[in-house]
């Protein structure tokens, strides 16, 4: 990793003029600890477009102690740290409430700092695990090791969920433990359940709902999965994989979770219609998401891109992308979340049947959405709300999502114009290969700032291991 760790530290009465800080020159000081005695160091990001609420307005931000201490038209006081901002937008940070960071004995594929950077580079300033890690997560025990092991090791601020159960002492373990939510993979569960068997979805959904913890649900159904046998070409294999199964999985889990009433999440929906039937039922207990992949890529993509372009579940017909997107567009999914999945080459590049299934996301998401922004194809609005703070709602992040005086230091500064290509070779995760590759880019990442450090810029890790939180559900942000 070309991580940089060393941060520029600037006195409070020490002056350097806004073109040093623009053009980064500051780096080159000499900069041997950035945290003081007095705590954390001040961020001013001066005279740039902000997000706030609905609209964009002129102005700089105050960073302290690792709040937003103050949003003014003008402001007076100097900062340790100041960032010039003039061509630049601020967003809140983005939150991804869907990644696999690894770690552990699938360190060879991502780790948290591997993965953490890679979000750090991406806009994210907060990401959530999934379960399915090696050991998996589930239990509080295992939950709590996991959260143990991150904390020191992540650039972004790093929430878990945990494997879904239906014992409700454990499930009450694992929320006091942080857990976000609890995960039900529907195609294979992470802890042993015969999830084909309605009697024992029916617990785990009254476990949640008695916990109370939301459930996020891979609605895939195993029943309507192709069965094993020769597959030549990665084509074939998502033909075969086809949207029944999660249109079935899908409806099964609505019409259980009308009897029960817990939260439901819906992770990765791939159609439309799935889409339709979410959101057709009125109730604030259920939320959908979608993927970048999903609403921008299609079969037509596996034909020609193969391995590098196999997750599940996998890519739909040039229409039902088409449709996606358009519900995207109008907002009817709940959040964007990118499901970031790094495994090797090695074990990517293999017959279909034996293809590891999963992309890395984070690097690639925000220039892609707002690639899509500066063709008019998606407002910036929506893809505020979509990547930051509908996530940051349905997660209770109470103080993220948005910017405000005393929300979390967590911003993202872009550079609406600027140009480039996606180019996997420079990913910071481990996983160098995206579908994505070679697609031309308008809007970019400038500066990622966490808890009011500046962790990414311009290409660089200026951030730490450490320097992001772990996130407990119930922690309020
Ligand atoms: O493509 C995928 N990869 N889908 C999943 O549901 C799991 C994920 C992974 O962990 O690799
Ligand atoms: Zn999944
Ligand atoms: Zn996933």
């Amino acid at each position: 990793m070309n991580a940089k760790h060393g941060q520029t530290t600037l006195s409070r009465k020490t002056a350097y003029s806004y073109a040093q800080i623009a053009l980064g020159t500051l780096n080159n000081l000499k900069s041997p600890e950035r945290e003081s005695s007095t705590g954390l160091p001040s961020l001013i990001i001066r005279d740039a477009h902000i997000w706030t609420k609905n609209a964009t307005t002129r102005g700089s931000i105050l960073v302290e102690r690792g709040r937003i201490q103050k949003i003014a038209r003008r402001i007076i006081e100097r900062a340790d740290e100041e960032i010039l901002a003039r061509r630049l937008l601020v967003l809140p940070g983005l939150i991804d409430g869907h990644v696999h960071l690894r770690d552990m004995k699938l360190s060879y594929k991502e780790d948290f700092t591997t993965g953490t950077t890679a979000a750090a580079a991406g806009g994210f300033t907060s990401v959530i695990d999934m379960p399915n890690s090696l050991p998996p997560t589930d239990s509080a025990e295992r939950l709590v090791e996991r959260t143990k092991r991150a904390s020191g090791k992540i650039l972004v601020n790093v929430g878990f969920h945990a494997a879904a159960l239906d014992d409700y002492d454990k499930v009450r373990a694992m929320k006091a433990a942080g857990a976000f939510s609890m995960k039900l993979y529907l195609p294979s569960p992470i802890a042993p359940l015969d999830v084909n068997d309605d009697k024992v979805v029916v617990r785990v959904l009254s476990a949640a709902k008695r916990t109370p913890l939301l459930l996020t649900v891979h609605a895939e159904d195993r029943t309507k999965l192709p069965r094993t046998r020769e597959i030549e070409t990665f084509a074939e294999l998502v033909r075969l994989r086809r949207g029944n199964a999660e249109t079935s999985a899908v409806r099964r889990i609505l019409r259980l979770q009308r009897r029960i009433g817990c939260r439901v999440h819906f992770c990765h929906v791939s159609l439309r219609s799935t889409l339709s039937a979410i959101s057709s039922r009125p109730s604030s207990c259920l939320s959908s998401e979608v993927t970048p992949h999903h609403t921008l890529l299609s079969e037509d993509h596996v034909r020609r891109l193969g391995w590098k372009a196999w997750m599940v579940p996998p890519l739909r017909s040039p229409k039902d992308t088409r449709q996606l997107f358009r519900a995207m567009k109008m907002g009817i999914p709940t959040i964007m979340a990118t499901d970031h999945a790094p495994h090797t080459i090695k074990e990517k590049a293999r017959p279909p049947r034996k293809s590891s299934p999963g992309i890395p996301g984070l690097e690639t998401a925000l220039p892609l959405m707002l690639t899509m922004v500066n063709k008019g194809r998606l407002s910036l609005g929506r893809l505020v709300s979509l990547l930051s703070t509908n996530p940051a709602k349905l997660f209770d992040l109470r103080s993220k999502g948005i910017l405000e005086n005393g929300a979390d230091g967590d911003l993202v500064l872009v550079d609406l114009k600027k140009r480039g290509r996606i180019d996997p070779e420079k990913f910071f995760s481990k996983a160098h290969y995206s579908p994505f590759e070679g697609w031309k880019t308008e809007g970019a990442v400038h500066t990622t700032v966490v808890n009011g450090l500046i962790v990414y810029r311009e290409g660089e890790i200026l951030g730490k291991p450490g320097d992001g939180k772990v996130l407990k559900s119930g922690g309020h942000g």
